[in-house]
């Protein structure tokens, strides 16, 4: 009903990108994004008002959000060129054809098109040989700039080549070689370089991806003390089984991506991890959930270095404000020693209650105030070791 509504407006609308990608490749894609050959602002806040739904416009880039009740969202764009003004920059954008559209993409097979207005309705766009491409597994980019315009890309290229198991061109695997050599990646934004590293973590291929990041000296735009070794692989390895033993006990997600970062950021000590993570500009609640989970994996393996008895409540004020996904990273940081024992922590430990509430203390006869904490404290310890056990006991306990 998009080709409809077009036509009633006189405009052409194309699906582009990655939905025409993953249509010719059989995959699932929810994210539609339309190219209108008119105003495509317009035409979204036409559309959304005509289904009933809530609109968006982003008038400096002629672009919208249509976003409906059950939370199905279309993104509309007006058929653009975009001039560079200085590499790395927002782009400036003027109405254009669907054409110049998709040259301004990156790779060959994100830049089809599919009509959807008119007779037409159904034909496929493709200029720049894109399903030749996806059959011949390449990544390729539509020309030699396509890295200056837009460093980021290089990480898109290695994103994609894991996911569909593909290989990078040889002349787009020059081209991020040439991209490496100008140091162009050090002129992505933070948040960019950030989202960027994070979809790439979240693949299934991550571990190639980082690999590939290795082979193009891509890892140092993040960390220097990130080393693509050996003894990395074998962390994630572990990691991996730390989480399918994690779905397995729990039968719930985790975000994956935020192990496997706390895994490779955690050579970064202390006030280098929170600059390092400052130059991403994120909002305050992420930036303070990394580093909350970077700061307690570190308090964590410098108590357990320390300290040789592992009692239970020891287990316990060690990780207690570790996440789920920074206690997989920790365990997997730490080696097959430690292993064990944080399974045993999140299996157990962690969801220990006292069966006695504040109210109860206060009625035993402990003073209102930090006492009744202390004294929560102290008997949950004493849980966890299993010196108490029953509620009788605690009572008894604490009068004691
Ligand atoms: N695009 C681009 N250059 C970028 C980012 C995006 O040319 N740096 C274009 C590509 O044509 C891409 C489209 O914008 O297909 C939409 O971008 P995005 O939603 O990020 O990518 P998808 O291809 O839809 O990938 P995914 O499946 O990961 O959502």
């Amino acid at each position: 009903n998009i080709g409809a509504a077009a036509e009633e407006m006189h405009y052409k609308a194309y699906v582009v990108g990655g939905f025409v990608r993953d249509l010719l490749m059989e995959k699932d894609n929810y994210d539609i994004d339309i190219v209108i050959e008119g105003d495509g602002a317009k035409f979204a806040v036409n559309y959304a008002k005509k289904h009933n739904a809530k609109v968006f416009v982003h008038k400096k880039f002629k672009t919208a959000v249509v976003s409906f009740d059950d939370g199905f969202k279309i993104d509309f764009a007006t058929a653009r060129t975009e001039y560079y003004v200085t590499p790395a920059a927002a782009p400036e954008v003027v109405e254009s054809s669907v054409k110049s559209d998709l040259f301004r993409r990156d790779f060959t097979i994100n830049a089809m098109a599919v009509r959807l207005d008119g007779a037409q309705f159904g034909l496929l766009l493709d200029f720049f040989m894109g399903q030749k491409d996806i059959l011949d597994k390449k990544i390729r980019v539509l020309h030699s700039l396509s890295f200056v315009d837009d460093p980021s890309r290089a990480y898109r290229a290695i994103r994609f080549a894991v996911r569909f198991g593909f290989e990078i061109g040889s002349h787009t695997d020059r081209l991020i070689k040439h991209a490496e050599s100008l140091d162009l990646f050090s002129r992505i934004i933070g948040q960019r370089q950030f989202l960027e590293l994070k979809y790439i973590l979240a693949e299934d291929g991550y571990l190639f991806a980082l690999q590939l990041m290795n082979k193009y000296n891509m890892l140092r735009f993040y960390s220097t003390k990130i080393k693509y070794d050996d003894e990395l692989i074998n962390k994630f390895k572990r990691s991996e089984h730390l989480l399918n033993w994690y779905k397995i006990q729990f039968e719930e997600d985790i975000e994956v991506w935020r192990m496997r970062f706390n895994i490779l950021f955690f050579p970064e000590k202390g006030e280098n991890f929170i600059s390092l993570i400052d130059k991403f500009e994120l909002s305050s609640k992420e930036a303070s959930i990394l580093k909350d989970d970077h700061k307690y994996m570190e308090y964590a393996v410098s108590l357990f270095k320390r300290y040789k008895d592992h009692k239970p409540s020891f287990i316990y004020g060690v990780c207690s404000n570790l996440s789920v996904e920074s206690a997989l990273a920790l365990a997997a940081v730490m080696g097959e020693s430690k292993q064990d024992i944080i399974k045993d922590y999140l299996t157990e430990y962690k969801n220990v209650k006292i069966d006695l509430s504040g109210q109860d203390l206060i009625e035993a006869g402990i003073p209102k105030g930090p006492e009744i904490k202390k004294a929560l404290d102290v008997l949950l310890k004493a849980k966890l070791d299993g010196i108490v056990n029953t509620k009788e006991d605690e009572l008894l306990f604490i009068k004691n």
